[in-house]
């Protein structure tokens, strides 16, 4: 049974049990109406408390069904017999209570929570707007400056801000399901979230700049701004008619490209390490080495602080070893100040600074981030080779060397792996996993494993020159680069682009990072006769001429006050490279061009057998390098045709 009733005395406990997050699916809305029946029938119960098993209350409409025809009892309708009782509802909260859960909740007629639950309304990151009341009942328990944030930025608050704000009525101090029958045996009469008065806007600035920031960074996602509307409706119009249009919006997005795309990558998100490999029983870990600690190697090592591992930072010197504890010290303060680490004292207890590899004697795994060169790279793995246990797994963070390579420098090659962390390595959510052939199952699972552990999501890849996402973002280059040669100007790709819903242009991007590192690189290629093609004569000679982007003043573009603007040099440099005729380029065909180009790449990827599946190239593109997620990746967008 996914909805059970038990009687406690007068108060009847409700308890929904549909692992794995108590989603409400069919099932459990059928559970809920006869449970209002039922206890809307006992002359004597008094009260009821709404529980959940498991490990949270109701995580939300269970997704799953949102591409299946929809079957009554709807969750309005469910929410609306509760709300209508005459026996008071208790909600009782704990874990997290996330769209149709807190939905659900608000139509309690109390709320008490346990102090570590979570709430929120997440249906914009799906594309889509509350579909059961949210929009109607949130803000007549929360400010409405508090309803928008909630609403269109779709972020949980804690339960202590929850309880301040109006939207819970108490947190329990000890049982939770002892606090909420002590409260349930309080009540003695419904209170009805829809017939209390709107609260209305306490600050009209502050609600009018969150509107307009989360239009701002909404990229392309339509349903932040229906968002925004649906909410300014439910503040306005009388509930009945807010609650009428608020559930026809819901569903004419949830049958839109762009929700069925955030739906896609929802599920392909919690879909990469699904490997059979990753069955073999992780190693223990809890020691973590790092050697480097440079911008990429200090991020890591926070990190792995900030998720409770003991960190050894490897520097070259005294002097270096401070600089990079220092660089993580200051990341550990920026994170504790942004609420993202609370236990400050502890992860600076656990860092742990040497110039010598002997300090890693012990530890589980390390992670090499040390300059991007092979033979650079293949010293620190023979002297971790001498230094570490046997069983220690020893990982590099090159983005694009051949692991395979690294990997036969140890006596044992089993224990190599590519953890591919980008910057800022405590921030971005991808992991690339690089497999080199000879790895051992129990150290793919053991990474598998840390990849969650740390937060981040996971996707495997094969070894090749920049696994996935380098290697499409390669091929995205290059056809940026072809498009200068056939037409377009600089400018005109990155607006495409932009406008397509990437943060930023290919172009503006390598004038951020800098044009003499991938300039190097290609001159070290063309030494060993691995890169083939003249794509890059252009950006060659913006090299040759001093213009390594925004740090020297000029790249792609010419920066005055800190603001791109087309350059008069770079226009003469592609004329002379085109030495023809310009063809006439429309947006559309920027767009459309470049989509085939990284689509080409990505069917490669697949066919050497690097990406496991187009899934884990959507993940890939969408975490690790600014594709929109609405689009639901590359591969997503192109089977719909778009
Ligand atoms: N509907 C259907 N399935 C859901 C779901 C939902 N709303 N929320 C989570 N799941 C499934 C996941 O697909 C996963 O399934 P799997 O084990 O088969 O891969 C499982 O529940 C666990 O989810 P996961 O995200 O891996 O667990 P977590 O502990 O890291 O996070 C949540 C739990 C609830 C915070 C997170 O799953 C979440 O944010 N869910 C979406 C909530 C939401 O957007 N609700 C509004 C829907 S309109």
């Amino acid at each position: 049974m996914t909805v059970t009733l038990q009687r406690h005395g007068a108060i009847a406990v409700v308890t929904i049990d549909n692992p794995p997050v108590n989603a409400v699916a069919h099932a459990v809305r059928q559970g809920l109406m006869d449970a209002v029946a039922q206890t809307e029938n006992a002359a004597d119960i008094r009260a009821v408390v709404l529980a959940c098993a498991g490990r949270t209350f109701v995580a939300g409409a269970d997704v799953k069904e949102f591409d299946m025809p929809p079957v009554d009892p709807n969750l309005p309708d469910v929410i609306a017999a509760i709300e209508a009782a005459e026996t008071p509802w208790v909600a009782a909260v704990h874990g997290t209570a996330l769209g149709g859960g807190l939905e659900i909740a608000m139509g309690c007629h109390y709320r008490i929570a346990d102090p570590k639950a979570r709430m929120g309304l997440p249906e914009v990151t799906l594309g889509l707007v509350p579909g059961a009341g949210g929009t109607v009942r949130l803000p007549r328990l929360v400010s409405a400056d508090l309803a928008v944030a909630m609403v269109a930025g779709g972020k949980p608050i804690s339960a202590q801000v929850a309880l301040e704000a109006g939207l819970l009525d108490a947190l329990a101090e000890g049982d939770l399901r002892d606090a909420a029958l002590a409260f349930a045996a309080s009540c003695s009469a419904p209170r009805r979230t829809l017939g209390l008065p709107v609260v209305g806007k306490t600050d009209p600035e502050a609600f009018d700049k969150t509107a307009s920031d989360l239009r701002r960074k909404a990229r392309g996602q339509r349903s932040v701004s229906v968002a925004i509307e649906t909410l300014e409706r439910g503040l306005t119009l009388p509930s009945a008619d807010a609650l009428a249009e608020e559930r026809a919006t819901f569903l004419s997005l949830k049958a839109s490209d762009q929700a069925r795309g955030l739906r896609h990558i929802f599920f392909a998100e919690r879909a990469t390490l699904a490997d059979p490999r990753c069955k073999a029983e992780p190693r223990a870990l809890t020691h973590i080495g790092v050697v480097g600690g440079g911008t990429m190697g200090a991020g890591i090592a926070s990190l792995c602080l900030m998720r409770g591992f003991a960190v050894t930072l490897i520097e070259r010197d005294d002097a270096s070893a401070e600089a990079g504890a220092e660089r993580v010290r200051t990341t550990l303060q920026g994170s504790a100040k942004r609420g993202l680490l609370h236990d400050h004292a502890g992860a600076l207890a656990r860092l742990q600074s040497a110039t010598t590899y002997d300090a890693l004697a012990e530890a589980d795994l390390v992670i090499e981030a040390v300059f991007e060169d092979m033979s650079v790279k293949k010293n620190v793995f023979a002297a971790l080779d001498a230094a570490t246990r046997p069983d220690a797994i020893l990982a590099t963070n090159t983005s694009y060397l051949d692991v395979n390579e690294i990997a036969a420098c140890l006596k044992d090659p089993s224990r190599a792996i590519g953890l591919h962390f980008f910057s800022p390595a405590h921030i971005m959510k991808l992991l690339e996993i690089v497999l080199p052939d000879r790895v051992a199952d129990d150290v793919v699972a053991t990474a598998a494993r840390l990849s969650k552990s740390l937060g981040k999501i996971g996707v495997f890849s094969g070894v090749c020159d920049g696994f996935i996402g380098n290697r499409i973002m390669s091929s995205y280059r290059s056809e940026a680069d072809r498009l200068l040669l056939d037409g377009a100007f600089p400018s005109e790709v990155d607006a495409a682009m932009r406008d397509f819903g990437f943060p930023m242009g290919i172009f503006e991007m390598q004038d951020l990072a800098g044009l003499d590192i991938a300039w190097a690189m290609r001159k070290r290629r063309r030494a060993e006769g691995k890169l083939a093609g003249n794509d890059s004569r252009i950006s060659d000679r913006l090299c040759e001429a001093g213009r390594f982007g925004r740090k020297t003043g000029g790249g792609w573009y010419d920066y005055v006050d800190g603001r791109a603007q087309p350059s008069e040099h770079v226009s003469k440099v592609i004329d002379e490279e085109r030495g023809g005729e310009a063809m006439m380029l429309t947006q559309d065909d920027i767009i459309s061009r470049i989509l085939v180009a990284l689509r080409n790449e990505a069917e490669a990827l697949i066919e050497e057998g690097i990406a496991r599946s187009a899934n884990d190239i959507d993940v890939v593109m969408v975490n690790g390098y600014g594709f929109p997620r609405w689009t639901g990746g590359p591969m997503f967008s192109a089977r719909r045709g778009s």
